[in-house]
């Protein structure tokens, strides 16, 4: 892989996505064939979905970007200092890697960042940012979905891996597929590995429903945007004024379900099939897990990590935490 002649440090996007419109399409199709209609929420992350969801991090009511930034802010120095001297940084959905640079003001002599994640177009643009920034910092983004990560760049192999997971997006996956990402982790990692992994916390129901019912209604667009990018990508005629954006905490399984909702009994094509709603039909399209900090201990020592240490915000609205592979 090479440097570009502007920045010689950023090196190509490597893609492991497999050719995008198949994978979706198949995935889409599965999900609108269920006798409980799903959406798998990685597709969000289209161009537009990957902006809206920046707006969605900066609404007041989304308190968990801002909590987590603050929780960064104040002790991003004691983090850079358990992953050490020359680590490789790997990030799991990076974004626009804003919360990375603090960590990054801290790193010392880091072998090389990787950024993965799964919108081509955002990932290019914010390693591209990075390096302006960090002109001296090596980064290698790779365009994959973290879930199904095969291997690791080579060339920092022997390199101390440190892998950064915020955003709570571990939260979006159940509590089995969260541990088999988290032992994958701790297997890519290998000895040595370390994991900084953002939480959300349980609290006050109404704080948290509040998150995902803004007043402006981004979180709809966000939500509905899905449809949008179904009905462009995969010849699909939803209205998507034929639907609600519906997210309410459910207490007993501790997670905010987030549901498209068919205003009325409709017939959809998408890629050819049809698929029929009735009235106030829902389709899911994700899960956000609010987590006990017993329960992330428990699901982290399942998938062979230790808890070594926690930042938490005034308010325990938020937590990160350090875990280190344990075999
Ligand atoms: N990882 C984010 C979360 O669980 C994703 C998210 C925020 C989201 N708001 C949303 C997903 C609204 C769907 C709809 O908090």
């Amino acid at each position: 892989m090479q440097g570009s002649a502007t920045h010689p440090c950023l090196m190509s996007v490597r893609d492991l996505l497999p050719p995008s419109s198949d994978q979706f399409r198949e995935d889409v199709l599965h999900g609108l064939r269920l006798p409980e209609k799903e959406l798998p929420c990685k597709y969000f992350y289209d161009a537009r979905g990957s902006q809206l969801f920046e707006q969605i991090c900066d609404l007041d009511e989304y308190y968990l970007t801002r909590t987590e930034l603050a929780i960064m802010d104040r002790h991003a120095g004691e983090m850079a200092d358990v992953f050490g001297r020359k680590c490789l940084l790997i990030e799991y959905g990076s974004g626009s890697s804003i919360k990375t640079r603090l960590l990054l003001d801290h790193l010392k002599e880091p072998v090389a960042y990787v950024p993965i994640d799964i919108s081509r177009e955002h990932l290019t643009e914010s390693a591209l940012n990075l390096a302006e920034q960090y002109p001296q910092l090596k980064i290698m983004p790779l365009c994959a979905d973290f879930a199904n990560l095969p291997s690791l760049p080579a060339n920092g192999k022997s390199a101390r891996k440190a892998v950064y997971f915020p955003g709570s997006t571990i939260g979006n996956f159940t509590r089995d597929e969260a541990i088999g990402l988290l032992r994958q982790t701790a297997r890519l990692c290998g000895l040595g590995g370390r994991l900084l992994l953002g939480a959300d916390l349980k609290k006050d129901p109404r704080v948290l429903e509040a998150a995902y019912n803004d007043d402006k209604g981004v979180t709809a667009a966000f939500n509905l945007n899905l449809l949008v990018r179904i009905n462009r990508e995969l010849e699909g005629d939803f209205p998507i004024d034929r639907f609600w954006h519906h997210a309410f905490y459910n207490p007993t399984q501790g997670r905010i379900e987030i549901y498209l909702i068919s205003q009325v009994a409709q017939r959809v094509r998408v890629a050819g099939e049809v698929f029929q709603f009735s009235e106030g039909e829902p389709i899911r399209t994700e899960y956000s897990y609010k987590y006990s900090i017993d329960g992330l201990r428990e699901m982290a020592a399942a998938a062979g990590f230790e808890v070594k240490h926690g930042w938490t915000d005034d308010r325990n609205n938020f937590l990160v935490l350090y875990l280190a592979v344990r075999f």
